[in-house]
Parts: C-alpha cells; structure tokens; sequence
C-alpha cells in the first residue's frame, strides 16, 4: 500500500512538473543517448566521445587524442543525438546538458549558433502576448513591481515558490552570518522554471517611475545572498566566466543567453533573434548561476554582472566583452524596457500546439525532419566545420564532410 503510494506520488509528481514536449523532430537528448547506446556502432563512438569529454576535463587533449575524438565526432551519424535538446528545469537537465556538450567537445565557447535549449515559437509568442497586454495596463501611479508581487502571490504555485526563494535566500546558515547561496540559486532556479513566464517576467521586469518600486524590482532577487560576495569584493569577470564555463548548467544557460541576446543593427528589436521575449526568458535563466545578473541601481532598468575587468592585463578587451553583452547589448535592452512586448504575429501561430502523434509516427517524422534539421541547421554545419578545421582548412561544403577533408588531408601529407 505504502508501495503504491510512493509510485503514485512519484507519477503525480512527475505529470505535475512535467513540461511541454520538444518540437517534433527535435529529440531530449537523454532519450537520444538511450537510442545511440542501443545501437553498438553508435554506443561505441559515442563513449569514445564520453572518454574525449572526460579527459578534457582535466587537460586539453593531445594532438593524437584529438584526432581519435574527431574522427569519433565525424564518424557519428545518429541524427537524433546530433540535433538533440533539453529542457530548462527538466529532471535530468544536468544529464541532458552533459549529453548535449558531448556531441560538441570541439565548439568554441563563442560559437552563438547554438542553444542547448528550445524555446518553441508559439510558448513564446502566448508569453509575448500576455506580457505586451500585462505591460499596456495603466497603472495610475502604482507601484508595478509590488502589483506584480501581489498578482505572484494570488497564483499558489507563484506565490509559494516565491515564499521558497526568498526563505532559502535571506535564511542564514547556523553560526554563521551569511546565507547558503547554492540553496539560494537551486531555489531561484526553480522558480524561474516552474512558474509561467507572465508571472516571473512581470516580477523581474516590473516597469518603474520612482526610486521605491525601483528598489524592489532591484531586490527581486535578493541580491545580498544571489551574487555580493559577503566581503563586497566584486570577483573579475573572466574568472567569473570561467567558473561559469566548467559548469554543465552555467555553461549552458550562459550559450543560450548569448545566442538569444545576440544584437542585430537590423532589427527593429535590436535583436539578431526575432523575438525579444526569448532573450528575457534567456536572460532570466541565468539567474541562479554564478553569472547572476542584476539591476544597476534603483534608478535605471541598466543591468550587469557583479563582477569587473580591474587587473585583466591583456585580456582587458575579452573581459569587457563580457561586461558589454549586459551593459552594452541593444537587443537586451530594448527587451527590457519594453517588457518584452513583441509585434503580434499571425493568429495561427497562437493556437495550442497539435495533439502529440503516436510514439510510431514520431519515429518516422523525427527521423525526417532531423535530416532536415541537418541540412538546414546552421548549428550543425558551423559544428562540422569546426570539427574538420584543426586538419584542414577548408571552405563550408567540403567542411561538411569531415571524414573525407581529414583523410584526404591526412593521405597527403598536409
Ligand atoms: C536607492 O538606492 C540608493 C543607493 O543605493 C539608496 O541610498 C536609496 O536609499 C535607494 N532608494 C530607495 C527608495 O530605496
């Protein structure tokens, strides 16, 4: 009885967290990895794959190890772990990301192509809507930040998750002074996850006229224990991102960020990705890592880092790169301080996603629409391109077909 119980409440848990399927054709990687490992040529050069990951960890590979992992790389043709994703706040996120990075040990961290996560457009385009319609009300004066805590609070699942971070946060360790910042950011984390973006984006990104609501929205976050260091010593910023890279989780959301808040000149959002919402919900899951970024003050809707470039010798230029992608990003800006309100886009594509096909027809399309996935996916071609880089030096098509570049670079010698 007690048996059935604890099933039950395990089955209940999982529906009640679980989250909106992958697009079709875009498999969870951690049930991709199941589909590679119970294929034996797969399983083989995906743990050869494992092996590079894990001894990268300790040291950069040497030239022959290298060249064993690339040929692994090119090697592997098994669509669905090649164009897989994950999900932010899912079970086994950290599993899922490790499999995601496993398929790309050779990526530069400044490749913006790819996000281990996919936002799909019509989630995104329902926020937008709600956001924009939430952000037009006027508010006569009101404090829209704590409206927006009032609006958290009447929603149980907001509002108590809220009541989780902030106890987990402003609560000290015994004998000590200070908080459990880890307990702080898992609780962070989980409510940025779990509670629909109209409630968590209108705490974060409140619209402010005066200093006290501004002060509020800035302590959203309970700064004191989410990312001041207790000695007020702010950290350099490429140490900071580096931390952040040997992170499966910060490495991560940091991509998606990147490759959701990337700036174009030509947009009228100022962002290169159509949508500013997804910048901001990007934006926000980096909140609860170590790169935790936060209001400026109480007067601005400016946002940074806490952290700085003083003593960077000479990679002063790289360490203000990574200042500029939040003090200096039009893109993240403007989706800001529009609240991520977005241009209405078609009516259809607001409608709720169609019924989930059955698991066979899946299979089918899936294995369809990842072909197509590599052929159009700019991901994947950079991917490949980097891969064949060390050996040859080549142009985008031939770049796509590894094996044969490195080989026939191989074979002559070059
Ligand atoms: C705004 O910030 C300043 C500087 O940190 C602080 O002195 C002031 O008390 C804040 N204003 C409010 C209304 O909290």
């Amino acid at each position: 009885m007690l048996f059935l119980g604890i099933l039950l409440s395990i089955f209940i848990q999982d529906v009640v967290t679980s989250l909106r399927p992958l697009p079709p054709g875009i498999m969870d990687c951690v049930e991709a990895e199941s589909g590679c490992e119970a294929d034996p040529q797969c399983k083989e050069l995906y743990s050869t794959l494992r092996y590079c990951v894990s001894e990268e960890e300790v040291a950069p590979p040497g030239s022959k190890a290298r060249i064993e992992c690339l040929e692994a790389l090119s090697a592997l043709h098994y669509l669905p772990l090649l164009a897989c994703k994950c999900q932010r706040g899912a079970r086994r996120e950290e599993h899922c990301l490790r499999v995601y990075w496993s398929v790309r040990i050779l990526q530069s961290y400044e490749d913006l192509e790819a996000s281990p996560y996919d936002d799909s457009p019509v989630e995104m385009s329902h926020m937008a809507s709600i956001v924009a319609a939430a952000s037009s009300l006027p508010l006569d004066g009101q404090n829209a930040c704590l409206k927006a805590a009032q609006d958290c609070g009447l929603y149980e699942k907001c509002g108590s998750l809220r009541s989780e971070y902030v106890l987990a946060c402003t609560k000290r360790v015994p004998g000590s002074d200070h908080c459990n910042r880890q307990k702080c950011h898992r609780a962070l984390r989980r409510f940025l996850e779990r509670v629909p973006g109209e409630y968590s984006l209108g705490l974060l990104f409140c619209p402010c006229t005066d200093k006290l609501c501004g002060e509020r929205r800035r302590k959203t976050i309970v700064p004191s224990c989410s990312y001041q260091e207790r000695d007020g010593e702010q950290p350099n910023c490429m140490h900071l991102q580096s931390s952040c890279r040997r992170d499966q989780l910060c490495r991560s959301r940091l991509a998606d960020f990147q490759h959701n808040c990337q700036s174009s000149g030509h947009s009228p959002s100022g962002c290169f990705r159509d949508s500013g919402t997804v910048c901001l919900k990007s934006y926000a899951g980096l909140i609860g890592t170590i790169m935790t970024p936060n209001y400026l003050s109480n007067s601005t809707m400016d946002v940074a880092l806490w952290c700085n470039c003083e003593g960077s010798g000479n990679q002063w230029k790289e360490c203000l790169k990574i200042q500029n992608m939040f003090t200096n990003n039009a893109c993240l800006e403007n989706s800001i301080s529009t609240m991520g309100s977005s241009p209405p886009r078609p009516v259809e594509s607001l409608l709720p996603p169609s019924p989930r096909p059955s698991p066979l027809d899946q299979q089918n399309k899936l294995s369809n629409n990842a072909q197509d996935e590599l052929s159009n996916n700019a991901v994947l071609k950079h991917q490949l391109s980097t891969v064949a880089q060390p050996c040859c030096h080549s142009s985008v098509a031939t770049a796509l077909l590894p094996q044969l570049c490195c080989h026939s670079q191989t074979h002559s010698g070059g």
